[in-house]
């Protein structure tokens, strides 16, 4: 036979025994979450990660790939050349497309290519033939000049122009 004593502390054990699985269950679901979010995440970095890296070879693959010299004349292009000239080298913007400029110069000495991206308007005072031809076209959007311009910039912006127009 239980005392009434004994029967208390046998209920204040259970009672004791129920508060303890119910904190180990809540531990277990709480560390279950935590591994989730823990797999979710570094899962869904390691997709992401690999659909980057996809993205970048596909870039690498389709940009063309420039020489030296176009990669400086490049930068000379995008600093003075760009915000009248579609650096697709094929659509006209506020200028002409570049593409194929030195051969549409190719009938008169380098040097007069030089001059017009020196002096635009000068070249056509001069009636300058391939100049005037521009002029008739373009006119009256004047292109800047580049007074301070050197040679090697410009070959390199030519360079850079047959390159990118030759991806094509
Ligand atoms: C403010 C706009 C503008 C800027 C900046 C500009 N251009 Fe031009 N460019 C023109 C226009 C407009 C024409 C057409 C001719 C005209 O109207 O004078 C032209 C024509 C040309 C031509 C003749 C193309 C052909 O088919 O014969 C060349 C080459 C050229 N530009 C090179 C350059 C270079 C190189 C730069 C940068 C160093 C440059 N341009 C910057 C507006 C510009």
């Amino acid at each position: 036979m239980q005392t009434s004593n004994q029967t208390e502390t046998q209920s204040e054990i259970n009672q004791e025994m129920m508060a303890a699985i119910s904190k180990l269950t809540t531990a277990a679901s709480l560390l279950l979450i935590i591994i989730a979010v823990l797999f979710w995440q570094n899962y869904s970095a390691l997709f992401g990660k690999k659909a980057n890296t996809s993205a970048v070879n596909t870039a690498s693959v389709a940009l063309p790939i420039l020489s030296d010299k176009a990669q400086k004349g490049k930068l000379v292009f995008q600093n003075n050349c760009a915000a009248c000239h579609n650096k697709n080298m094929r659509t006209d913007l506020t200028g002409p497309a570049l593409g194929g400029a030195s051969t549409r110069w190719a009938a008169y000495p380098r040097e007069d290519l030089s001059q017009w991206i020196r002096n635009s308007q000068a070249m056509i005072q001069n009636k300058h033939p391939r100049a005037l031809e521009l002029w008739t076209k373009w006119n009256p959007r004047i292109m800047t000049s580049f007074n301070s311009i050197s040679d090697v910039e410009i070959d390199a912006i030519l360079a850079y122009v047959d390159e990118v127009y030759a991806e094509h």
